[in-house]
């Protein structure tokens, strides 16, 4: 993860020779930049995107990435995976290595899958605090009733962690097939919402999550989000 942050005295030990003592000599003599602008004090905070340069050579110059995918089935979401291919064999980009999921997939769903080097949005992305909407296409096996619908808005109890779901809105589409809004990610949240009612997922595809969708972005296939996308 890419969140961290260091205090700067710290920061100019790890990445030059001076020391962390060094460091308020080196502010006095105007030596250091943050952003572009003369470091004031060895508290200031460096994350992994402040742009940070002594002497004008650049210590640390990271640029956030933000990414969508459109999954397709069998696929890891992971970065690595000693037996199947993973998400990331889909993206050729340069800076790919720098990567990391915001929020996975099971192996056979499909869609909409962000991946980003910048913890702080992705941890925003899954908190269910943050109350970003995923929106799921759900293809099931047994008819969908209006029970579904009141139960899923009440919550259902998941006994592994003890916790019952946020209300989630649930649209039935024809008798098997359906649009979920849920607020949370836990594990395999949507198969064991609807094992609930004894009823297999046959079928799963994320379209959104908040305000960014696939629209036709192609099964496969990846793309850089916006400023307006990735902006939450
Ligand atoms: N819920 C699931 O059960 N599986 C997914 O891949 C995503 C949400």
């Amino acid at each position: 993860m890419t969140s961290k942050t260091h205090r700067l005295d710290r920061f100019i030990s790890q990445k030059s020779q001076f020391s962390m003592s060094d460091t308020r000599l080196l502010i006095a003599q105007k030596r250091i930049k943050l952003n572009g602008e003369l470091a004031s004090s060895i508290q200031q905070k460096v994350d992994y995107f402040t742009h940070v340069e002594l002497d004008g050579v650049s210590l640390q110059k990271n640029q956030p990435l933000y990414i969508m995918l459109n999954k397709p089935k069998g696929y890891v979401s992971a970065t690595s995976d000693p037996n199947h291919e993973t998400v990331l064999d889909l993206i050729d980009h340069p800076r790919k290595h720098e990567l990391h999921i915001a929020g996975r997939l099971d192996f056979n769903t499909t869609g909409l899958m962000l991946l980003t080097n910048d913890g702080t949005w992705s941890r925003r992305i899954c908190l269910p605090e943050s109350k970003l909407v995923k929106t799921y296409e759900v293809k099931v096996d047994k008819p969908l009733t209006q029970e579904y619908v009141q139960q899923f808005n009440k919550g259902i109890y998941f006994h592994y962690e003890k916790i019952t779901t946020q209300p989630a809105h649930l649209e039935i589409c024809t008798e098997f097939t359906a649009k979920l809004s849920i607020v949370e990610g836990k594990y395999h949240q949507v198969k064991r919402m609807f094992g609930f009612f004894d009823n297999e997922v046959l079928e799963l595809h994320r379209s959104a999550v908040g305000h960014i969708t696939l629209h036709n972005l192609p099964e496969g296939h990846y793309r850089l989000l916006t400023e307006q996308e990735f902006t939450l």
